[in-house]
Parts: structure tokens; sequence; C-alpha cells
């Protein structure tokens, strides 16, 4: 077992390899914080509860004079009562009071982990050592019953959390906020890093110091959002990409969500992350539960490259569909940069010939097959085929591209609906929306109130009709729009804070149906390139366009930070025609296979109108990309140290047999007179030599770890080079 109950201290030590989270029953009942960090062997009379009780100006619990909460690390504190701090929950009763005290009352630790009703969340694998531990907490005063669920994942260090609130009283119980983890640590000195941006420049990476005071990112949009990621990590201020110690939390959810820390007056630092509390209310009648998503929990004592690892590695082996998460993915080319909506079959038929002649698997036809799409304003809902462009269906274009070796695939919008659509004249009331207020449009589209079961059910079916009549093997998933006025008539006035909510229930509960009756569909999830990539989406879908934002050096920003939760196997990454359709900016289009190669590698430009030289290179990426795929989408990732981070940025993938690597490296823009750079490549064995592709070169894993691979000198800007490396038998 990786967690152990200490009867004498009256502690839970959850135990990974390299990890120990410690919890402790007060004597009052209260449930505290020990610790979380690297690993304790030994708990065993460690004297945990050494807290310092002797400020002044706290408040005092009565009857219990030792006690003030605030002053202790409380492991899922309230607000109110004797702690003023920021809390992690918030609840409303029918008297309209505001206080809750929840206590001990039992625990269970079992081997396993249960999924969560209508939720992702992290499985299990057979051979995995994964325990649970509940600990049940009851407000006697108003009956509730409070379950914090802990699992370990022990070779992984992984410590996942949730949490569920059951009324076991008479009245109704208004969940104001509900965080899904809570972590208090005993110090400030620590840099908060999250991922933000917008659309077109999602997940930069930004590293901020924290001070008294909250600090916190949220979404509030309906979706995870292009704005910031479900996600947060706490790095020690001297925490470098390999060294120090580094905390993450990271949500499997695509709602409204927050993240944040607040540094209390004595310099703790409070942790947590959930559901946005903001504009949320949730009502639990009598004998109901609700559930809050679950939360991923990482430690590194080896910087945020130590915990990005750890977050690839999870969210591929434990989240990802299991037929998917090992599957090599095909090489896509994607219609929408060639020819946005003006589709012809004859041109797609040459389009999908010449395609699979440079090397690509899947042919995927994006937006405007349906309905009258022949712009933006129309048809999203009239999921049936667009007759003046596919007269005779679109088996004869399909059967085409798979006469050509190559699998075929469409994108949808199913949460969405034009107010120019046969579905809109017919279900006008099938939208979001706030009573007396006027709907926004936005792309010139509203979005489906999937809290509705009419409108999942129609969803369902229609899916389920295109799906099976195009024969697709793969789906692009797509939400073009945020949620505005978020309302609904589904449900009472006293229930609208729980409409975004219910919004998320209501998809989920669509893709668990569609993606376990079509598991041979390989989807990918997508909201106006990367404005839901998040580990609940990625759950169902296993993998994501990741930006609109095709430029190959805007690119290397927002898959850096992409990679720091995702894994590589995820994440689309397409080489687009130049000059680049969002920036402007003419790159190399060998700087756009080797970016691309980050990930899944796709095409999406007009292979038509490419030169002969052209055509020869795009073969040789993806010739080159057939033989390293392995590497990239199943191998381990890391980002390498540059000396000269401004302006370059080096990577490696190495396979899991550490028989190939391939080192990248970009330089962004040309400049005089400078030394050539050194790459140093990592976790290689020191006396196994290697071949350089295609070479008679061989050298030394010490080597290349330590002397490193020299760079050629730059002469233009956006140049980059790449190297593949077999390992030689003994
Ligand atoms: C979104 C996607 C694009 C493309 C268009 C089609 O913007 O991110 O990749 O599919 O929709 O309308």
């Amino acid at each position: 077992m990786a967690i152990i109950f200490n009867e004498k201290n009256k502690t839970f030590h959850l135990q990974g390899q390299n990890v120990s989270y410690i919890m402790e029953i007060y004597p009052t009942g209260h449930l505290l914080h020990n610790f979380w960090g690297g690993k304790i062997e030994k708990s065993d009379g460690f004297e945990l509860s050494t807290f310092n009780l002797d400020a002044a100006y706290t408040a005092m619990q009565v009857g219990e004079e030792e006690l003030s909460l605030e002053l202790l690390p409380v492991e899922y504190p309230a607000h109110g009562n004797a702690d003023l701090r920021t809390p992690a929950f918030d609840l409303e009763y029918s008297d309209g009071g505001r206080i809750s005290d929840f206590r001990y009352v039992r625990h269970t630790i079992t081997s396993g982990k249960a999924a969560i009703k209508g939720l992702p969340s992290l499985y299990t694998n057979e051979g995995q050592t994964v325990d649970t531990l509940e600990i049940v907490l009851k407000d006697e005063v108003k009956k509730l019953e409070m379950t914090l669920f802990y699992s370990i994942f022990e070779a992984e260090d992984i410590v996942t959390r949730r949490v569920e609130l059951k009324n076991l009283g008479t009245e109704k119980v208004i969940i104001k906020e509900l965080s899904s983890a809570c972590v208090e640590l005993p110090h400030h000195e620590f840099d908060m890093i999250q991922m933000s941006g917008s659309w077109g420049r999602e997940r930069h990476v930004q590293r901020n110091s924290i001070v008294p005071g909250g600090q916190y990112i949220d979404s509030s949009r309906g979706h995870s959002g292009h704005e910031h990621s479900p996600f947060l990590a706490l790095a020690a201020t001297d925490a470098t990409d390999s060294y120090g110690e580094v905390y993450g939390m990271s949500l499997v959810y695509s709602g409204n969500f927050k993240a944040g820390i607040n540094v209390d007056m004595r310099y703790n630092t409070r942790m947590q992350i959930g559901i946005n509390p903001f504009r949320f209310s949730w009502n639990l009648e009598p004998n109901e539960t609700f559930s809050a998503p679950e939360a991923v929990l990482v430690y590194s004592a080896e910087g945020t490259g130590g915990m990005s690892k750890k977050y690839r590695d999870i969210y591929q082996s434990n989240l990802i569909k299991p037929d998917y998460k090992y599957q090599e993915r095909p090489i896509l080319i994607n219609s929408w940069e060639a020819f946005y909506f003006d589709l012809k079959e004859e041109e797609l038929g040459e389009f999908a010939k010449t395609s699979s002649e440079l090397g690509m698997e899947l042919f995927v036809m994006d937006d405007g097959w349906f309905g009258k799409r022949d712009n933006d304003q129309t048809s999203l809902g009239d999921w049936f085929i667009h007759e003046g462009k596919f007269p005779n269906g679109l088996k004869d274009l399909s059967n085409k591209v798979k006469d050509l070796g190559m699998k075929f695939g469409i994108w949808v919008e199913p949460e969405m609906i034009s107010p120019k659509s046969e579905l809109f004249s017919k279900h006008p009331d099938w939208c979001i929306e706030t009573k007396d207020r006027v709907k926004s449009l936005s792309r010139n589209q509203y979005v489906l109130d999937l809290t509705k079961p009419e409108v999942r059910e129609y969803i369902i079916s229609a899916m389920r009709k295109v799906f099976t009549e195009t024969g697709t093997d793969y789906i692009k998933w797509d939400m073009n729009r945020s949620i505005t006025e978020a309302g609904s008539s589904s449900v009472d006035a006293n229930q609208q804070g729980e409409v975004s909510h219910r919004y998320i229930l209501g998809l989920y509960e669509i893709l668990e149906v569609l993606t376990n009756e079509f598991p041979n569909i390989l989807f990918e999830s997508c909201a106006g390139g990367g404005g839901r990539y998040d580990a609940g989406m990625l759950y169902y879908m296993p993998q994501t366009w990741t930006s609109d934002d095709t430029d190959a050096i805007e690119r290397l920003f927002i898959q850096e930070g992409t990679l720091y939760q995702f894994p590589n196997i995820s994440m689309g990454s397409h080489v687009s025609a130049c000059p680049n359709h969002q920036v402007g900016r003419t790159t190399p289009i060998s700087t756009r296979g080797v970016v691309a190669m980050q990930g899944n590698l796709g095409y999406e430009l007009n292979v038509l109108e490419l030169t002969d030289a052209e055509k020869e290179e795009v073969k040789e990426q993806t010739a080159l990309y057939k033989k390293i795929r392995g590497t990239v989408q199943l191998g381990d990732f890391t980002h390498l140290k540059v000396n000269d981070s401004t302006n370059a940025r080096a990577w490696q993938h190495l396979s899991k047999d550490k028989n190939q690597v391939v080192a990248s490296y970009v330089q962004i823009l040309a400049r005089a007179n400078v030394a050539p750079k050194k790459i140093k490549l990592v976790d290689l064995e020191g006396t196994a030599r290697y071949q350089l592709d295609g070479t008679d070169s061989i050298y030394y894993g010490d080597e290349l770890m330590n002397f490193g691979l020299t760079t050629v000198r730059i002469e233009k800007d956006f140049e980059s080079q790449q190297w593949v490396f077999n390992k030689l038998a003994d």
C-alpha cells in the first residue's frame, strides 16, 4: 500500500517513489496538511504537529482555547470561523449562514481508483500501484458529509484529488465554491507559473514572483479558454528547468475554472484549483451529492522540466483512451488553410492524390462540406451534406481517398447553431440564453443549450448519422465561440448559476456516448485552435489542435507551454503556407517541418501549389517523420538549454528504449559574428555509440551530453537544424 495511516500520530501518508503527501487529524477532528514534497521514507514517530501557535489577533475556537484555525495549515479550509483566510469552499445555508465546520468522521484506504460519474478522470492500468484514500468529514450542525478523495500513483509520483459533498440534512444547501484541491505550503518564496495568451497565442509560459495577497487566473468563458490553461505551478524562486522544487496542479475539466494562490499574513502560501466560483452556484437538495472535478498534483525536485515530464507521462498513460495512447498517429493533410470554405470535389480529389504522393496518410476535409456552408454565416446544426458541392454525397470523395490508401476525416462543430440554419428555424429555443436579454453573436453563431436532454439527443443522433454515412476515420470536433448570456430555460431561476457546469456535464455525456460508440474514429478536439486544450477534453479525444496560429516561430512558444502539461502525441502541429496566414511571416519550409515534428505532424496548405523543390522537401519531411514518429509520439521529450534563450529553442525526443534520439534547434533571428551554440543532449548512455542518421559520423553518449552538438553558422532569420542519431549495438 502506498498509503499509510499511523494510528498513534493520526497521520495519513501518501508515499510515491519520490514524493510524500502527509495529513494529520488534529485532536479536534480538523484535518491538517502537514507536508507535500520529497519522499519521507519513514514517518513513524516523526513529530509533525510543530505548528507555531503563538501569534496574536487571531480568533480562537471557543471551548478549544488552544485552537486557532487561522494558525494551522487546514487541509480543506472554510472561511469565517476561526480561520479568516481564503477558503477552499463556500456554502450557503437556508438560514443565510455561511459558516461551516467539518471534522473527521472516518476514512477508508483501498487499492485502485474509481471513475467519477459523469466527469473525466485518470484511470489505472494493470500492474500499476494506485491506492485511494477517502476521508469523510462532517458538519454536524448542517448534516453535510464531505469526502476528500486522494489517489496516489506510486511509481509515477502522481497525487490526484477531488471532493464530493453530500447533503444528509433536510434543507437545501447552496454550493458557492468547491475547489478540487487546496494545499498550504509553509513559505512564499515561489514564482507562479501559468500558461496564458489569447486566440492564436495560447499557453505562453509566464513566470512571476508571488507577493502577499492573492494572485489567480481563471476562465468565465464557458470553456477552459485561450486566455489561461486550467493549470498552475509554484516553483521555488531558485528552481530552473532541471533543478529545484516545483508544485503543479492541473484540472481535469473543460469549463470555467479558477487557479491561484494566496499568501497569508504569516507568509504561508495557499494554492488551489477548481471550478470558478464566479457566477457559480449549485443547489444541493437533501440526499443529493455534488462532485467537483479531479485535480492532478505533481511535485518535482527536478525543476519545471521534471514536473512537465510527469504530466506528459501520466496524461499519456492514464488519461488518453487506452486504444490510442500508444498508437502512432497518421500524418494528416487538412483542407482549411488550403481552400477555406471553397471546397470543390474534383480539386479535393487531386489534392488528396498529391498529398498521398507526398507521404500524407490522413485526408481531413475541414469546414464547408455541410448544409449551405459557403461562409461562416450559416448552417451550423444542419449536419447533412452540401448538395451543391457534393451532389453524390461524400462517398465518392471518401472512396477516392481510401483507394489512395489514405484515411478520411471530416470537421464538425456540433455544439453550435447558426441563426441561418434549418435547425434554428425549427428550434429557436435550443440556444443558451438569458431571458429578456439579447443573445450575442460570435462568429455569426449561437451556442446550443447542452443542458437540455433533447439537444443532447439531437447532437448524438445527428453525429451518429454523419459518422456512419461518411465512414469517417477521423473527426475534428470544433467549438468556435465562448458562451455569453450563460443561462437556460431548462432550469429554475435559482439554478441559473448551475448552467455553465451543466453545459460541461452535458458535453461530457455526449462525448462519452459518441467516443465509445465509434472507437475506431480518431477524435481531435479544437476550439478556435487551442481554446479548450485541457485534460478533460483529452480524456475523450486523444489529440488537440494546438492553435490556429501555424507560424513556426509563434508555435515555438505556444508548443513550449503546451508541453508543460500535455504529451507530444496529443499536440497537432501543421506545416502551413508562407507568408503565414496569421502573422504574415515567411519562414523556411525546413523550419516549419522541424517545429511541426515536435508533435503530431500534419500539413495545412495547398499541396497543388507547391513548387517541385518544395514537394521534394515535403517528401523528405514525411519520410523522416515516419522514421522518427515512434520516438516523437511515444518517447521522452526534453527542452534543452540553449545559451541564447531569447533567440533560440532546442529540444530532444528520446525513444523509450533509448535507441533513437532526435535533436532540434531553431534560431529566431540571424546574428552577425557570434560563436556557434552548443546543444547538450540528455539521458543517453554515456559509453554507447550513436550514429548520425545518413552519415558515417559516430559519437559517444558522453560526447553528445557533455560536449554537445555544435550548431552551424546561421545566415538567415528563422533557420533550424535537426539531428537524428541511432544507437549502435555493442
Ligand atoms: C476553427 C479551427 C480551424 C478551422 C476553422 C473552420 O477556427 O480552429 O482550424 O477548423 O474553425 O471554420
